[in-house]
């Protein structure tokens, strides 16, 4: 039986490629796609995501838009790697429909619950969380209910090394700290298992342009054209030959775990720090000697971060799905 899925995107060329995977891996049943602003404002992201859903046939797939803004934080956006549009600028035809018109926090819910009338764990839904965890945090601090028909959450965001929208704090955490520090803390007042798909595994998948140069040449219109000009614009972007998947490689571990090598360690979120707010303190040290000279004690968040991949495997995964293998 597929997993069934659901994914929280701020698409975004990367989440663009997430959602291509995600909607056509047979190995998952997309059950919803829930959008909040960051990468772009929330009625771009919207679009954006919309778009992509029509360009696979996978209009099935309700969308809904979420929080416009961060909970405390003021919003910042990434159009200078996403493009103006959001998604590559790739004047792709916008698709003209609605999104559904539940809220994402009511849509998620929805969904959730549903998932829990069989009571058969079989049923739970995975989140996916790939953009700031907004939408997340007021879920499960609105609808705790919501916990009985989640799997376990998988989220692209944090890093146990070096971050990307400062030197301490990688973009997702960042935008909205105070949101990620309520995922962690409400999973870990609920159970919910959390996997951590962050920085130190985010860049390493990648699939270079000259693999990708066939599907341009024949520009199709179709999910592999699409996908194809994602990786083109991140290459021409950047000024190399190669793109990561980006979020897309948190999809990967959500359909292939042995994918990722993970370690179960106790994880805060940054709120304060001047220069480190948003960052993802990551506690790798040995605490089987007890560590109680640290006035902080053991986070009560314990969640598996993913410390490696085998980059080949998820870009050829990811390759090999959204292009039909046409590649
Ligand atoms: O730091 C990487 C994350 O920020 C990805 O989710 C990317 O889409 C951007 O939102
Ligand atoms: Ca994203």
């Amino acid at each position: 039986m597929a997993l069934p899925v659901v994914l929280d995107v701020d698409t975004g060329v990367d989440d663009a490629c997430a959602l291509l995977l995600a909607a056509q891996h047979p190995a998952l049943d997309l059950r919803a796609v829930t959008c909040v602003g960051g990468n772009a404002p929330l009625e771009v992201v919207v679009t954006n995501t919309l778009t992509v859903l029509d360009v696979v046939g996978r209009q099935d797939v309700p969308v809904a838009a979420g929080a416009a803004l961060p909970l405390l934080e003021d919003p910042v956006d990434a159009r200078h790697v996403h493009g103006r549009d959001g998604m590559g600028d790739l004047d792709w035809p916008r698709s003209t429909r609605e999104p559904d018109p539940r809220h994402a926090v009511e849509l998620l819910r929805d969904v959730l619950l549903a998932a829990a009338v069989t009571g058969d764990p079989a049923d739970r839904v995975t989140l996916v969380p790939l953009a700031p965890l907004t939408n997340v945090a007021l879920l499960l601090r609105t609808y705790p209910q919501v916990a009985a028909g989640l799997r376990e959450v998988v989220f692209m965001g944090g890093a146990a090394a070096e971050g990307n929208a400062t030197a301490s704090a990688e973009f997702n955490v960042f935008h909205d700290p105070e949101a990620a520090a309520i995922v962690l803390d409400a999973c870990a007042d609920l159970g919910i298992a959390v996997t951590m798909y962050g920085l130190d595994v985010f860049y390493e998948p990648r699939v270079s342009r000259a693999s990708v140069q066939p599907l341009l040449d024949a520009a199709a219109g179709d999910g592999a054209d699409l996908a194809a000009r994602l990786i083109a614009f991140q290459c021409d972007r950047f000024g190399a030959d190669s793109a990561t998947i980006g979020d897309a490689g948190a999809v990967c571990a959500v359909i292939e775990p042995a994918g990722v090598t993970r370690a179960t360690l106790p994880v805060r979120v940054e709120l304060a720090g001047t220069w480190s707010r948003g960052r993802t303190i990551v506690d790798r040290r040995d605490w089987s000697g007890g560590l109680t000279h640290d006035p902080h004690g053991r986070a009560r968040s314990e969640i598996d971060v993913c410390l490696e991949v085998d980059a080949r495997r998820y870009a050829t995964l990811w390759f090999d799905t959204v292009t039909g293998g046409l590649g």
